[in-house]
């Protein structure tokens, strides 16, 4: 048996693998009735998750960066799916879309915090912080708690992390440089994106404790989606190339989030990191409770002024 063959046939705990599609983990399921918000909901992952929990009866709130693109994405999918412009760089669109949410008065099932940029080869910034953390953490922390209201009893918030969470700068959360500016790397910046998504899981988990809503983050595997445009044309050629022989294909890629967000097994799960929709293990940093706390609080002094 091939290197290639044995990752992909290996299953974990759950009964799923590395292998498993988003089919898979929510055959069976009946969603009727639940309201689930995916950001990110264009593309990749996020239009995949939205594809696949839509058809198990969800009703998916679609968010993207314009009212054009949510309107596309959720004219695809179908049925009663509600648009949502949420530009996760810009803090009013998010707050906007905070508001439209709550106008409506729609309790939410789940919160999936799918949308994201990786690596972007030049430092990049918008009111003072780096866009990257902006983009996949700050903007992620604004809709999240504005929607804490809406979230049912047994609600779930689910963080896309990545192992690039391991990635992130030696000492983890850079307190001193959180823009980057004395020491920007793509990878370093995207890391640190990604770190920061995970430690907000598992601080909300904390709050969360004694109700029965959840929150969890994952890996989602490494999958050549329209996430590797920063990377320059040769390294996303070669991403797409391998693709058919290592890669998690998107449907795969999209299964741990869909698991995450949906399986009833995991009703009580909550505060862990995921891959290959198993609990996994994330880095010394992504275990760090203190870590969590102090960027919760920084994020809200840096939210506050925004
Ligand atoms: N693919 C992988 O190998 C991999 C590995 C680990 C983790 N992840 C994580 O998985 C998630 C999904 O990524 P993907 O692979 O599906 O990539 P993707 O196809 O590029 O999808 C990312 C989505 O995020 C949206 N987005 C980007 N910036 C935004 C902003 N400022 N405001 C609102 N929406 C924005 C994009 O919208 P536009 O198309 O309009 O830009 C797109 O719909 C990301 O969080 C990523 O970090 C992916």
């Amino acid at each position: 048996m091939s290197l290639v063959s044995f990752v992909r046939g290996r299953r974990g705990a759950s009964g799923f693998g590395y292998a498993s599609t988003a089919e898979e983990v929510t055959e069976g399921l009946d969603l009727r009735g639940k309201n689930i918000l995916v950001t990110g909901v264009g593309s990749g992952l996020g239009e995949e998750s939205a594809r696949v929990l839509a058809a198990r009866g969800a009703r998916i709130f679609g968010a993207a960066r314009s009212e054009e693109k949510a309107a596309e994405a959720c004219r695809k999918l179908g049925g009663d799916a509600v648009p949502l412009a949420c530009e996760l760089s810009e803090p009013a669109s998010v707050r906007a879309c905070v508001a439209n949410v709550r106008e409506r008065g729609d309790q939410l099932d789940v919160l999936l915090c799918n949308a994201g940029i990786m690596a972007l080869p030049k430092r990049e910034t918008r009111y003072g912080q780096e866009l990257q953390f902006l983009t996949n953490h700050i903007g992620h922390f604004i809709l999240v708690t504005g929607l804490l209201g809406q979230l049912a009893d047994t609600g779930r918030v689910v963080m896309l992390s990545s192992s690039a969470h391991k990635g992130a700068p030696r000492g983890g959360i850079q307190w001193d440089d959180l823009s980057m500016e004395k020491n920007y790397s793509p990878w370093g910046a995207y890391g640190q994106s990604k770190l920061a998504n995970l430690l907000f899981a598992r601080a909300l988990a904390r709050r969360f404790a004694g109700t029965n809503k959840t929150a969890n983050s994952l890996h989602p595997g490494v999958i050549a989606t329209n996430l590797g445009r920063h990377m320059g044309s040769v390294a996303n050629g070669l991403l797409h190339a391998a693709s058919a022989v290592f890669l998690k294909s998107i449907p795969e890629g999209a299964a741990t989030q869909c698991y995450v967000a949906t399986h009833p097994s995991l009703a009580a799960v909550t505060g862990e990191y995921f891959a290959d929709c198993n609990v996994a293990t994330s880095s010394r940093h992504g275990r760090d409770d203190a870590m969590a706390e102090r960027l919760w609080t920084v994020t809200e002094e840096i939210v506050a002024k925004l």
